[in-house]
């Protein structure tokens, strides 16, 4: 078959999609300009481990966020969602150390859950408090491996039982080189092997459905020509 004839890439960091993220930081003494909070734009992030719940983000030693992650072992990850996406790529190609990115954005920096360092994106739809374990050398970049402490997020993502539906957070992928928003739900865990009942229900057919049979079976108002 034509269409899966191979060609050598060669070697790069080819794996996509990733997440991009909102790294917000500050050193032990936010009052002076170079330890102010600030935000990185990091693609090299993922999670690691279940139990604890730990995740891990490489950065480059030249970075200003380095040296303030570092310093005091804290960070928050804050999720991008699409009208973050213009200030994150922005915190992305300026640096801390000549610009206070929050001020540059128009962005809120609030203490985080947990931390004693850190702060927060209040725009952001999910913050995730970090403490860092350990520092892997990797090459490039330092692998920062940490634990989450902390998640706040808002209020308008919980359905009426309290679930989070992260979905409705329309939030943001990269994709070698390229911001792209969370697009067609396909399915969810499981639903390969889910019964067409959960399948329906869960995908939200059937909500969707009642709806429009509630429509069709609407009285006509009185006295109202159709
Ligand atoms: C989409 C995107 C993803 C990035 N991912 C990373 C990354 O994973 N690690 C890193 O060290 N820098 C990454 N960068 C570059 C930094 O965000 C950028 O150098 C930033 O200006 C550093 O800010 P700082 O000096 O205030 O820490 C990325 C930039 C963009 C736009």
């Amino acid at each position: 078959m034509a269409k899966h004839k191979k060609t050598d890439l060669g070697l790069s960091t080819i794996l996509n999609p990733v997440p991009v993220v909102m790294v917000s930081c500050a050193g032990k003494n936010p009052d002076r300009a170079e330890e102010s909070p600030n935000i990185v734009t990091i693609a090299w992030a993922g999670t690691i481990n279940s139990e604890p719940p730990m995740v891990s983000i490489s950065v480059r030693k030249s970075r200003h966020s380095h040296k303030l992650i570092s310093e005091t072992g804290e960070f928050v990850i804050n999720l991008v969602n699409k009208s973050l996406c213009k200030p994150c790529d922005y915190c992305g190609v300026k640096s801390g150390k000549d610009e206070d990115k929050f001020a540059s954005c128009g962005l809120t920096a609030v203490k985080a859950k947990n931390l004693d360092y850190a702060y927060a994106i209040v725009e952001s739809p999910v913050n995730i408090s970090c403490k860092v374990k350990q520092v892997v050398e990797l090459g490039s970049h330092d692998m920062f491996i940490a634990e989450i402490v902390g998640i706040t997020a808002d209020e308008y993502l919980l359905d009426e039982n309290g679930k989070l539906c992260l979905d409705k957070a329309k939030l943001v992928a990269y994709n070698h080189g390229e911001y792209f928003v969370l697009g067609d739900k396909l399915g969810f865990f499981g639903y390969s092997v889910a019964s067409k009942e959960v399948f329906e229900n869960r995908m939200g057919y059937k909500k969707e459905r009642d709806k429009y049979k509630r429509i069709r079976e609407q009285e006509p108002k009185k006295g109202k020509k159709y």
